[in-house]
């Protein structure tokens, strides 16, 4: 393709958005990115340029893009079957499921199969509501759980918040989120503090009979929020002595992103009752899964279908895809290209003032933007001239935080030693650039 056809389908793709898609669809960046092609970590846009893709489409493509085991797998099933509805069986469905309970945590064992986080969370929540016998949820502030009306509720950030609450039975505890932590120093025990706000909320807010207490274990578009050490164990312990289930969503932290453990909840030994996963599970491809105890997802025995959830399409992408996470030993890998990546951003944190705070686990890391670090104040100005930069400097990162001022790195939990140092090389130069127009030079 020449270069002015390409000029032409970029103008025609960006015009397009704007005049048929809802502008809710917000994109990145002032010219938003047109992409076309991707292979593991690299993505292509429309004009043909390579990106390090460090942000995975939202830690969704885990093991990259197009892995070529998912492609041919997924090729062979397109020609043979695409379809069946929950009414019949199919086996990718089934081995899916066996895989998923083979890697969770505890007596995790039985699954619901839908096409996103958002209806994966519903479901979380349907289902803890049936087995209780109870109405009430305690969520974390900070938290981000999807776009449907209860995940909007859920959603404990103002901009994800796009009606006013509607949702009585939804309460919000403290985020234990210690780079802004209310209570002061000294910051010893503030997971037991953050835990007591939790058991405050159940005793001030909720009848004291809740149904669950609902968390990511990494709150991710809250801008990579990890708990302080023994907050989950806390949290765990109060939310059953209340009679509740501890509901996880590892739709971010899940699938080995945070090094060494499957799931993020299990760097707490903590065994929760119900957890939720989508995104990375199918490297691409729309799944959203609840996992739950037997017992628990026995309860639920009146109907409920989900036409497209467990569709042999997408069950052989996420088979495959675990397949080969299971086989390439991705928690060992995330941990090893982790603690490459957070050196590098630790290096960054050395130099440049304005990063209030790398933090994060594995290949889900975290640099909080602000004015200066001894007022914290977010710099959403500065994260955005940084995404602006990165991207000249043909790298994608991610923007998360309440006033979006957290960047995220997430690349492919298959990134190579090599991939990583390039995608560092090219963030230290957007840093340099930021710094550069900051000081007027
Ligand atoms: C932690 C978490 N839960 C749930 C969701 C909702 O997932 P989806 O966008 O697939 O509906 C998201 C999406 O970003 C998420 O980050």
């Amino acid at each position: 393709m020449s270069q002015v056809d390409s000029k032409t389908i970029t103008e025609e793709v960006r015009a397009g958005h704007k005049e048929y898609l809802f502008p809710s669809v917000q994109a990145y960046y002032r010219e938003p990115l047109v992409l076309v092609e991707g292979r593991g970590a690299i993505a292509v846009d429309s004009d043909g340029r390579e990106y390090s893709d460090f942000f995975s489409g939202i830690l969704t493509t885990s093991i990259g893009h197009c892995h070529p085991e998912v492609v041919e797998r997924v090729r062979e099933q397109i020609g043979r079957l695409n379809h069946t509805s929950t009414l019949y069986l199919n086996e990718p469905q089934v081995k899916t499921a066996q895989r998923l309970a083979q890697i969770s945590p505890g007596a995790l064992k039985k699954c619901f199969f839908s096409n996103s986080g958002t209806e994966a969370v519903e479901t979380a929540i349907m289902l803890a509501r049936i087995y209780t016998g109870r109405d009430e949820i305690v969520a974390l502030r900070y938290a981000y759980s999807g776009r449907s009306t209860l995940a909007t509720n859920m959603n404990a950030q103002a901009p994800w918040r796009p009606l006013s609450s509607s949702i009585p039975w939804i309460k919000h505890a403290m985020s234990p989120y210690c780079y802004r932590c209310p209570f002061g120093p000294p910051h010893d025990d503030c997971a037991e503090k953050f835990a007591r706000d939790l058991e405050e909320v159940i005793v001030t807010t909720t009848n004291g009979k809740p149904a669950a207490f609902f968390a990511e274990t990494i709150q991710g578009a809250g801008g990579f929020i990890v708990p302080p050490a023994g907050y989950f164990q806390r949290a765990a312990e109060i939310i059953r002595r209340y009679g509740g289930l501890l509901i996880m969503d590892e739709v971010q932290a899940g699938f080995g992103r945070t090094g060494d453990k499957w799931f993020g909840i299990e760097h707490w030994d903590v065994e929760p009752d119900i957890m939720v996963m989508a995104k990375g599970i199918a490297s691409g491809f729309p799944v959203g899964a609840t996992i739950a105890k037997k017992e628990i997802a026995d309860a639920w025995t009146r109907k409920s279908i989900s036409t497209f959830g467990g569709n042999p399409l997408s069950m052989v992408a996420a088979e495959t895809t675990l397949d080969v996470m299971v086989r390439e030993d991705v928690p060992g890998r995330a941990a090893q290209r982790g603690r490459q990546l957070r050196e590098g951003l630790d290096s960054l944190y050395e130099k440049h003032s304005w990063i209030g705070e790398v933090r994060g686990m594995g290949l889900m890391q975290g640099m909080e933007i602000v004015t200066d670090r001894e007022s914290k104040t977010p710099d959403p100005d500065r994260a955005n001239a940084l995404m602006e930069a990165t991207r000249e400097e043909g790298l994608l990162v991610g923007l998360g935080g309440i006033s979006a001022h957290v960047v995220r790195v997430a690349p492919s939990l298959l990134i190579t030693e090599e991939e990583v140092a390039v995608g560092l090389q090219k963030l230290s130069q957007a840093c340099q650039k930021v710094s550069v127009k900051d000081s007027g030079e």
